[in-house]
């Protein structure tokens, strides 16, 4: 299994924000976190910080949309140049239509799914997805513990993906450091979100290499 480490940006400096997504060149992807004041209680960026920190690195980019009415929103960030659009599974009015229309377009579909929101609604369709995202915090803010209380669902929706044989990533995030990587990886988790571990560390990007180390021990 390959090892993905997608830092997230929602704990960098908004001010550098250029220079912060440079700041890791051995991350697979850039988690970017877009929140709304409505499907959480935060408000984060959108399609005009796609946009410009599109022209300044080459590096895929890793949208996690924490908003209301996805099926409106999301395409737009593959427009703005996205690699991956993941929308969650609570918002969603239609999620196979907009995993097929952001599919349609080019991009990576991905769902994701609230602690409390159990995988078995997406047992049949998981094909219809490249990556499920499992939240191991509820949404809204970085720098949150890891909910060990999720990894039951984490190993269950690791069965039912390699029952799938399809090429589905499966990425956890929140609370991922590398004091839990290893418990994710080992649960299933092959895709690696990470926060608060990655910029508040001394170098950030030598903390995503750790991290890949210590996940694929
Ligand atoms: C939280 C966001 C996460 C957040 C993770 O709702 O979706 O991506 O940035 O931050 P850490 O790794 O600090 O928990
Ligand atoms: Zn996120």
């Amino acid at each position: 299994m390959t090892t993905r480490i997608t830092p997230s940006i929602l704990n960098a400096d908004f001010a550098r924000m250029g220079q912060e997504v440079n700041s890791v060149p051995s991350a697979d992807a850039i988690h970017i976190d877009v929140m709304d004041y409505h499907f959480v209680p935060n408000l984060t960026m959108g399609v005009p910080m796609v946009e410009s920190l599109r022209k300044v690195t080459g590096t895929p980019f890793d949208i996690h949309l924490m908003i209301d009415d996805p099926d409106s929103y999301a395409p737009s960030y593959v427009e703005a140049g996205a690699e991956s659009v993941t929308f969650h599974l609570e918002a969603a009015k239609a999620p196979v239509r907009l995993a097929r229309e952001l599919r349609a377009m080019g991009a990576r579909a991905s769902v994701a799914l609230k602690p409390a929101t159990p995988i078995e609604p997406l047992a049949d369709i998981l094909t219809e997805f490249d990556q499920i995202l499992i939240m191991t915090v509820e949404p809204g803010f970085g720098g949150q513990s890891f909910l060990d209380i999720v990894m039951p669902k984490l190993r269950r929706t690791r069965e039912l993906i390699d029952g799938t044989g399809a090429e589905i990533w499966l990425q956890v995030d929140g609370g991922v450091s590398a004091e839990t990587i290893g418990r994710a990886a080992e649960a299933g988790a092959d895709t690696f979100v990470a926060g608060s571990a990655v910029y508040k560390a001394p170098d950030p990007d030598e903390m995503v290499n750790e991290l890949r180390r210590i996940a694929d021990e």
